[in-house]
């Protein structure tokens, strides 16, 4: 795949099943984050990667911050919960480290933690896995921050699910770029 058609062709993936990159081709995602512009090469983010048994103990977690938060929830929502990062083979939460910084301001390092998760899921991609980004609620949940270690002003920026794309009829139109440019 070279590099203008991933760029025009990625696409989510929201079903995945294994295998999920291992070895260098995991190590491949952390460099192509590694590779994002980065103001101060600060490196305001890191990695979870959440995969076999700790998807249950993370989904476990995910269902007490579902009843901490709504204890009357029903038992559709309590399954959900449960088994939410079963729906790939490996997740890796991305995690901002913003630091107070002369020159850097804090948007600027949220932006590069975003990059870095779009790079990941490229380099997924590249090498003929998929993924998706996903948030939701149990990002912003005390219990899940706890369990993965996230404290102070760090933020889940986001669940990156990875695995092997299951073709879906899920497309996303894509927009005329005229309502978007203007030139000056
Ligand atoms: C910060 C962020 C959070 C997102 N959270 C979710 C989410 O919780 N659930 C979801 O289905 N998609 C979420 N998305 C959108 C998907 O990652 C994806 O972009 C969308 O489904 C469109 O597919 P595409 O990437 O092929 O355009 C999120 C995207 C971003 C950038």
């Amino acid at each position: 795949m070279d590099a203008l058609d991933l760029l025009l062709n990625r696409t989510s993936e929201p079903k995945l099943e294994a295998p999920a990159p291992q070895g260098q081709a995991l190590e491949n995602l952390f460099q192509a984050a590694f590779r994002v512009p980065d103001h101060g090469m600060l490196h305001p983010y890191r990695f979870v990667v959440i995969e076999g048994e700790g998807r249950q103990k993370l989904g476990e977690v995910c269902l007490a911050a579902l009843l901490a938060a709504d204890p009357e929830a029903d038992d559709k929502a309590r399954d959900k919960a449960l088994h939410l990062l079963e729906r790939a083979p490996m997740v890796v939460a991305v995690v901002s480290k913003v630091q107070d910084h002369p020159k850097v301001p804090a948007f600027e390092q949220l932006v590069t933690a975003g990059l870095a998760a779009h790079a990941m899921q490229m380099a997924a991609v590249a090498q003929g896995f998929g993924g998706i980004w996903r948030t939701g609620a149990y990002a912003t949940a005390p219990l899940v921050r706890e369990a993965l270690g996230v404290s102070g002003e760090d933020e889940i920026l986001g669940f990156l699910y990875l695995g092997t794309p299951v073709p879906t009829k899920f497309k996303v139109p894509r927009p005329d770029s005229s309502a978007f440019v203007s030139h000056f």
